[in-house]
């Protein structure tokens, strides 16, 4: 099956360079923006309440894919499917960010590990009661080379 997607925004950030982008969220106290297009504003009504959502985008400036990568974390290699590495046969990624404040349909959030200019797929709220696991195991990630 194939599916078209219409970018719903773009993700405004401080960063141009793959290799000078924050690696994760998490490690990011970098603050960008989030540019939601006018005609979907309507959707984010009720987003203000939350403290933290997860956006959606397309790693747009990545071209090709191979099934075994090593990650910026490991020397060895791994799966596609057990790492969030950008180049992907689905170039999706995905980052759990810090809502600071919503101007119209502008959101600036804290967590940034996106070039400037990443097409917005979607935005999600984050729900702990969902989203939270325990008895969680992390493979490779718990034994990486690098941290
Ligand atoms: C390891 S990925 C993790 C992204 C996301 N948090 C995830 O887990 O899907 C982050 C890296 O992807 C690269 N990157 C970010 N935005 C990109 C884009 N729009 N196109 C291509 N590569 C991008 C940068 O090198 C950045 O350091």
């Amino acid at each position: 099956m194939e599916f078209t997607f219409k970018s719903i925004g773009l993700i405004h950030s401080p960063f141009t360079e793959k290799d000078k982008t924050p690696i994760q969220a998490s490690r990011s106290q970098v603050v960008g923006r989030v540019e939601v297009y006018p005609e979907f504003a309507d959707g984010l009504k009720d987003i203000d309440a939350l403290s933290h959502i997860y956006v959606f985008y397309v790693f747009h400036e990545s071209q090709g894919y191979k099934l075994q990568v090593k990650p910026f974390l490991d020397d060895t290699e791994h799966g596609i499917f057990a790492t969030r590495y950008p180049y992907r046969p689905n170039p999706i990624g995905f980052s759990i960010v810090k809502l600071l404040s919503r101007e119209g349909s502008t959101l600036t959030v804290e967590g940034i590990d996106m070039l400037d200019g990443t097409p917005l797929l979607d935005i999600k709220p984050y729900v702990p009661d969902f989203d939270l696991r325990t008895g969680v195991r992390a493979g490779w990630y718990e034994t990486r080379s690098k941290k």
